[in-house]
């Protein structure tokens, strides 16, 4: 018989490897101390999520809920399902289920994986991971602030360079449509030097004009109203506050008037964290209407959330040489008597709380030494029978001062082997091995 067809993984979903796990661990570790730092509560919601909390959450006409998501139905009860895309619609609807903001605001995160089935390339896959944080209950510039410091905290945390803020006021939806009827009647006014892309687009998504590349419109396209001339004086306090606290912490930003962002949801402030090679690690804003949208009690809200993959990248671009989780231990053992012995040797070590890993299957001492090396661990334990029979065993040095060549052994008597083992790697740490 032949050999069985593989199986590849499904395209654009990717696998994290135990060579990427440190970079997980440190992102990880660094996200909940953060979240920690300003007093986030983490929450976690299901990965599925009925297909109706994104049509109405995100909006029918945006690019996710138009083309990029999962949604099946469930064979065995007919209901209408979608892998999230996004986790700020799951938290909103969480939030409202549990009614968790009858006793005031709430600041939330998570973290964990999203779906869209987009073109995978660098940066953009069809299964990718978000952090996010959500504060909800909260009406003022100072939350908006407050969400922005919590991502430039992080980029810091994690060593992050060539990041940089942008940000926007959407002011309200009636700005919003007042400045799409001023938008409509200027390129109505001037149809002849519209082409054929923006004249369709005119009375369905004339925003998506402005983005036009036809050199011939960008004349017609600068002449074009601003949203930021429809903002009413509420809308234009809000952002002044945000740009106040900014400016206050000394934090740069950038604003761009054509930063819309591709969800629905939004009102007030957006904002997004863009690297110098032009990708988006990070957007967020105000939501303020989502919650009724989806049932609740009216509450205003705003957050973000992160492109994991994309921090991961770059992380490996600024620290190339981040250390991996090495195991401090490779228990190797010679002779049929040593085995239950070494065993023994492992737990005890493990006991004190260390990383050993007890060699399997056997080989001779060479073999088990290449395993060893190959493990990253610092120490080698060494149970031979003979040792073992006088309750002793060997330890050897397996990244020693002075260099690979420069190799310790001692023997140890087996009572004090754990002791000896901290000891040992305290030493190595003072020494920087
Ligand atoms: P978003 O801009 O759609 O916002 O996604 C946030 C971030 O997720 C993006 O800036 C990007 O870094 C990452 N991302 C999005 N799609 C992909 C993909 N296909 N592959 C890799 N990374 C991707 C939201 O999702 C909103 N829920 C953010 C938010 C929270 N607004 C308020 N609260």
């Amino acid at each position: 018989m032949g050999k069985a067809e593989r199986i590849q993984g499904v395209r654009g979903m990717n696998d994290v490897l135990p060579d990427d796990e440190p970079w997980w661990q440190r992102f990880e570790d660094a996200v909940a101390a953060v979240m920690r730092a300003y007093g986030y509560r983490r929450i976690r919601t299901p990965i599925v999520e009925p297909t109706p909390l994104f049509v109405r959450g995100i909006g029918e006409v945006t690019d996710i809920v138009e083309k990029e998501m999962y949604s099946f139905t469930d064979a065995l009860n007919g209901e209408a399902l979608t892998l999230r895309p996004e986790c700020t619609a799951g938290v909103v609807r969480a939030v409202i289920e549990h009614n968790l903001l009858y006793d005031g605001p709430k600041r939330l995160w998570y973290d964990g994986p999203m779906f869209r089935h987009e073109r995978p390339q660098k940066g953009r896959y069809r299964q990718f991971h978000q952090v996010g944080a959500e504060a909800m209950g909260f009406a003022g510039p100072d939350a908006d602030a407050e969400v922005i410091l919590l991502g430039k905290r992080l980029w810091d945390e994690l060593g992050l360079t060539g990041v940089a803020l942008e940000i926007n006021s959407l002011g309200q939806a009636g700005e919003r449509n007042a400045h799409r009827a001023a938008l409509i009647a200027h390129f109505d006014a001037h149809a002849e030097q519209l082409d054929a892309d923006a004249r369709r687009r005119l009375h369905t998504n004339p925003l998506r004009i402005l983005d036009t590349k036809n050199p011939a419109m960008q004349a017609l396209v600068e002449a074009a109203p601003r949203l930021d001339q429809f903002l009413g004086a509420e809308s234009q306090a809000h952002f002044a506050g945000v740009q106040q606290l900014l400016d206050a912490r000394g934090v740069a930003y950038r604003i761009n008037p054509r930063l819309v962002r591709g969800l629905d949801y939004y009102n007030l402030t957006v904002f997004e964290w863009v690297t110098d090679d032009g990708l988006t690690i990070c957007g967020g804003g105000r939501y303020d209407p989502l919650i009724a949208m989806l049932g609740g009690n009216a509450a205003p809200a705003c957050g973000f959330a992160i492109g994991v993959e994309r921090v991961l990248e770059r992380m490996r671009r600024t620290h190339p040489d981040e250390a991996g989780a090495r195991c401090d231990v490779y228990v190797v053992h010679m002779g049929g008597a040593a085995l239950g012995p070494a065993l023994q040797v492992a737990e005890r070590m493990r006991d004190v709380g260390l990383a050993v890993i007890l060699h399997c299957g056997g080989g001779s001492f060479k073999s088990q030494f290449k395993r060893a090396d190959a493990s990253g661990a610092r120490f080698a334990v060494i149970a031979g029978e003979e040792e073992l029979a006088r309750g002793e065993v060997s330890m050897k040095w397996l990244r020693a001062p002075g260099g690979p060549g420069a190799s310790r052994q001692e023997t140890v008597a087996l009572d004090a082997l754990a002791d000896r083992v901290v000891g040992a790697l305290l030493a190595a740490d003072n020494e920087g091995i």
